[in-house]
């Protein structure tokens, strides 16, 4: 799979089959992410992969949208530093996770990330997964293989077809022009 294609078809996927995605896997995903850049390469982030069945149900408690982490095969609980920078630690943990989820869809395992709120409950999957003090799990991704629901069609499309923008609305030269209203509003 190119570049191009795996961005444009990665797709979240929150229904898996429950066959096992092995350690091995994991790790080496995490071993090519580590090379991610980040804001004056402080690589903010750490990751605690977890499988425990219980540990992953309570996790899936601790955000609106986190239901699917109850029946993913692994969850990557990423933990992040104190950063000086709120910007700069939000675009870092988004960065290295679309790599971790590019990485893993190259292998036809399927993702969708979850983040933990509002801040009680941020501490609370922190405690899960015993973050060092001042170490904060913002979110988890949970990783397994696509369930029927969410299988890829033969196109880029899937079963729900992603709502995108069109290149036209996103992309401008030099300026936003004023009759652009449409695009931006
Ligand atoms: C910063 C961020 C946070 C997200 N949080 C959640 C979440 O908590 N739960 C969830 O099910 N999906 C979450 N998603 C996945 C988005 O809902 C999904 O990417 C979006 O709806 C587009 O769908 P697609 O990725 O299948 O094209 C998140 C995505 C991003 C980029």
């Amino acid at each position: 799979m190119g570049v191009d294609e795996a961005i444009a078809s990665l797709r979240a996927v929150r229904h898996y089959t429950g066959v096992p995605v092995p350690d091995d896997l994991v790790r080496a995903w995490v071993d090519v992410a580590r090379w991610c850049g980040s804001s004056k390469n402080s690589q903010p982030w750490r990751f605690v992969a977890v499988r425990d069945r219980t540990a992953l149900v309570a996790l899936s408690a601790f955000g609106e949208f986190a239901g699917h982490l109850a029946t993913c095969d692994v969850a990557l609980v990423v933990i992040a530093t104190p950063a000086p920078y709120q910007f700069s630690l939000a675009f870092d943990l988004g960065r290295i996770s679309q790599c971790l989820m590019l990485l893993a869809h190259q292998e036809a395992i399927g993702s969708c990330v979850a983040v933990f709120g509002p801040h009680d409950l941020v501490v609370a999957a922190g405690e899960v997964v015993k973050a060092p003090p001042a170490w904060t799990a913002h979110l988890a991704i949970g990783f397994g293989h696509p369930g029927p629901q969410d299988r890829p069609a033969d196109d880029l499309q899937r079963v729900s077809p992603p709502n995108r923008l069109v290149t036209e609305q996103l992309l401008f030269w030099d300026a936003v022009p004023e009759d652009a209203t449409d695009a931006v509003r």
